[in-house]
């Protein structure tokens, strides 16, 4: 049994479909801060299992109690957190007290069960300003540019101080670069709360008539087309990296894997893609840089390739489609 919290979060979801498919027993834990609670149904609808679901917070402590005594888990999946990097800016203490607190009361009771493997969901952030592309998991840790990545790099110093201190603990922190996409079904996918601050949810709601245009911030950067370079990969190629990290828990210490596709794709090919992908319009226009955004960054996959046996699967192509079938479904279940 693996215990995976925020499992009805966007990339929770999709881990769970992706761990029940491969016949492991799950049971969700989540607050639905982010969620909601029907996507329990759909993940159970994709499956075709069973899954276990309780809604709470990983920092109620008595309720991670009865969790842990109720079912025989073997590993935990830590995905719960608060990640819109703006609102960290402005409530610094909410993301300290939800993702380093919150990830300290799981650890916590984890040790109380006697139940030492743990996935951590972490970021790209973590590399900082500093690094050059393409990062590699032997780079150091750079200064965060938020207190979202702060609380990223702070986690994964707990993770490491744990394990220096009891050498049972075995850790996979999972550094996720830019997840888009949706499940194929079309029953789960990212549902972001009042205008998304991310492109691929913002290209999605343009392309929907949701919103009006899509800003381009900056087109004057130092990359081929002027605008941002990031390392997109599909959700569900997330997913399945998890499900081929516990394996890697049967080590035990500290193990980093950069999730990402290994390649930068820009802000404008992203928006011809969907365009090219689906054939329906993006209005855009460009706008000045959005305080804070790096020129460009993307993974090196190799490590995850060659330890996991992992990397990503689906193109461009199933992003943009799976994206688009996934907000067609949304924008009819609000009609
Ligand atoms: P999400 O908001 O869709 O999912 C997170 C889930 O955690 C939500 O369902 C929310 O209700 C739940 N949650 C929040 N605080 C909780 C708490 N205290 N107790 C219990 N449940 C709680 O976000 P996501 O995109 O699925 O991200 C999952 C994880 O991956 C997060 O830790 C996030 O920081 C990390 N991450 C995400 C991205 C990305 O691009 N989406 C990139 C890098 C890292
Ligand atoms: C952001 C966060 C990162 C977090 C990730 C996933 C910042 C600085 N970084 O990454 O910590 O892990 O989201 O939640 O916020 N863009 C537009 N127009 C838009 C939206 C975005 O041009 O309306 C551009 C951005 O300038 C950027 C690119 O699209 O160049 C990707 O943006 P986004 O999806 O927000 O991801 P990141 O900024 O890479």
């Amino acid at each position: 049994m693996i215990l995976l919290t925020g499992g009805t979060g966007y990339i929770g979801s999709h881990i769970a479909v992706e761990l029940l498919d491969a016949g492991h027993q799950v049971v969700i834990l989540d607050n639905l801060s982010n969620s909601v609670c029907t996507v329990v149904d759909r993940i159970k609808t994709i499956s075709q299992k069973e899954v276990e679901f309780y809604k709470g917070d990983v920092r109620d402590a008595a309720l991670l109690g009865v969790i842990f005594k109720a079912h025989n888990i073997k590993a935990v999946i830590h995905c719960a957190g608060l990640k819109a990097v703006g609102e960290s800016v402005s409530n610094p203490l909410a993301y300290y007290d939800a993702n380093v607190y919150g990830s300290i009361s799981l650890c916590k009771a984890m040790e109380q069960a006697g139940v030492k493997r743990l996935i951590f969901s972490s970021s790209a952030t973590v590399y900082g300003h500093e690094a050059e592309p393409p990062y590699m998991e032997t780079m150091a840790r750079g200064s965060a540019s938020s207190p979202y990545g702060a609380s990223k790099a702070m986690i994964e110093k707990v993770l490491e101080d744990l394990s220096s201190s009891d050498p049972q603990w075995s850790f996979s922190i999972l550094r996720y670069f830019n997840p888009i996409g949706a499940h194929p079904s079309g029953y789960i996918g990212e549902s972001p709360q009042g205008i998304p601050n991310n492109l691929m949810p913002y290209i999605s709601q343009v392309a929907a008539g949701v919103l009006p245009e899509l800003l381009i911030y900056g087109n004057d950067y130092p990359t081929d087309d002027g605008t941002c370079v990031r390392d997109y990969l599909h959700v569900v190629d997330l997913a399945v990296g998890h499900r081929m990290a516990l394996q890697t828990l049967e080590q035990p210490g500290v193990h980093y894997y950069n999730l990402g596709a290994g390649k930068g794709v820009s802000v404008q090919e992203m928006v011809d893609a969907f365009i090219l992908a689906t054939g329906v319009d993006v209005p855009y226009r460009f706008a000045p840089r959005r305080k804070g955004d790096l020129a460009a960054f993307w993974a090196s996959s190799e490590k995850a390739e060659r330890e996991l046996g992992w990397r990503t699967r689906k193109s461009l192509v199933d992003m943009m489609v799976d994206t688009w079938r996934w907000q067609q479904f949304t924008s009819s279940e609000n009609s």
